[in-house]
């Protein structure tokens, strides 16, 4: 018997498994990738609480290659059918993370969080933070303000969720304010492990030559994933993701010790995903941690104006 989790995910294997009617469920202490549609997936899973965390992005319905358009209101009623299925298999102490960006129509937007929060209301869970994940590039927009954000919904099932702080706190900014008045005057106010990370994230988003970049065409940064992880879970729990792609939650989940079930439909995002947990199980995927600050761009040149433009572009 395995004593702690960083054992279990040495010993483990990544098995993909195809197509089958009972996937090998039985093994919650097993990272695995199936090759599956989520809903055949979660119904062929006992209906009992196993998940400690799910985390998902799941298509937005834009019309990527792995998505068929349909109008936003089956759409929602698939997620929903999936939210409850995921709901039923989640623990008391769980949280599901869903994080979504809009839904666009001929240059007209519909947030996803606001169209799917009636569905977690119905469930009751409790909505602990609407996370704004923040990131620099992207579209440039001539009709609109060009969109730089999306959002991480994050429920919880019961009022007894983990939340472990202080595995996530940053720096603070002001780490010798001291209290300048009461019974605690003159002593240091803050926390000597840092700050509240808060709900407004700036983490870039995938793109490019970004790292972690794969064929994937919307990756989750592995740093989202290990924020939420490293704060919603303990070690050995299990993480699971129904909308895996190229398993960059399972990344995270495993770069600290917790379990990974991931669910995908496209055979190649799976083969990649295999590829990268293998990668972080040895000790050699490339990612950008969480914590690592954000590239200063006035640190290059080309954030200097150029000659031509010094009079206003008019030369
Ligand atoms: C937004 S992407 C998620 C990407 C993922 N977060 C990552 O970092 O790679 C949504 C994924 O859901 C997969 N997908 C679409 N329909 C599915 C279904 N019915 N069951 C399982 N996966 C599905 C797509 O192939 C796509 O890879």
């Amino acid at each position: 018997m395995p004593e702690t989790a960083t054992q279990l995910n040495n010993q483990i294997e990544i098995p993909i498994i195809e197509n089958k009617r009972q996937p090998n469920y039985g093994d919650i202490h097993r990272t695995q990738l199936y090759l599956m549609d989520a809903i055949k997936f979660l119904d062929s899973l006992p209906q009992e609480p196993i998940f400690d965390l799910v985390v998902t992005s799941p298509p937005y319905n834009i019309g990527k290659e792995y998505e068929q358009q349909m109008p936003l209101s089956e759409y929602i009623k698939w997620q929903e059918k999936i939210i409850r299925k995921i709901y039923v298999r989640l623990k008391d102490t769980g949280s599901i993370c869903w994080q979504v960006g809009n839904y666009v129509e001929n240059g007209s937007i519909t947030p996803l969080d606001i169209e799917l929060s009636p569905v977690f209301k119905k469930l009751n869970m409790h909505l602990r933070n609407r996370i704004i994940w923040h990131f620099g590039h992207g579209l440039h927009n001539h009709n609109r303000f060009s969109g730089r954000y999306e959002v991480v919904m994050w429920y919880t099932k019961t009022d007894n969720y983990t939340f472990n702080l202080d595995e996530v706190r940053i720096p603070a900014k002001y780490p010798g304010k001291r209290s300048y008045r009461g019974e605690n005057k003159g002593k240091l106010s803050g926390n000597p492990r840092g700050k509240n990370p808060e709900d407004v994230w700036d983490i870039p988003n995938v793109k490019g030559n970004h790292v972690e970049k794969t064929v994937h065409p919307c990756q989750f940064p592995v740093g989202l994933i290990e924020r939420l992880v490293l704060s919603m879970t303990n070690e050995g729990d299990l993480v699971f993701d129904p909308f895996s792609g190229v398993a960059s939650s399972g990344v995270a989940a495993l770069l600290h010790n917790r379990i990974y079930w991931g669910c995908e439909i496209m055979d190649n995002y799976i083969q990649i995903g295999k590829q990268r947990l293998e990668e972080t199980r040895s000790g050699i995927i490339k990612y950008r941690p969480y914590n690592k600050p954000i590239y200063d761009a006035k640190s290059s040149k080309l954030s200097q104006i150029p000659d031509e433009w010094k009079d206003g572009g008019d030369n």
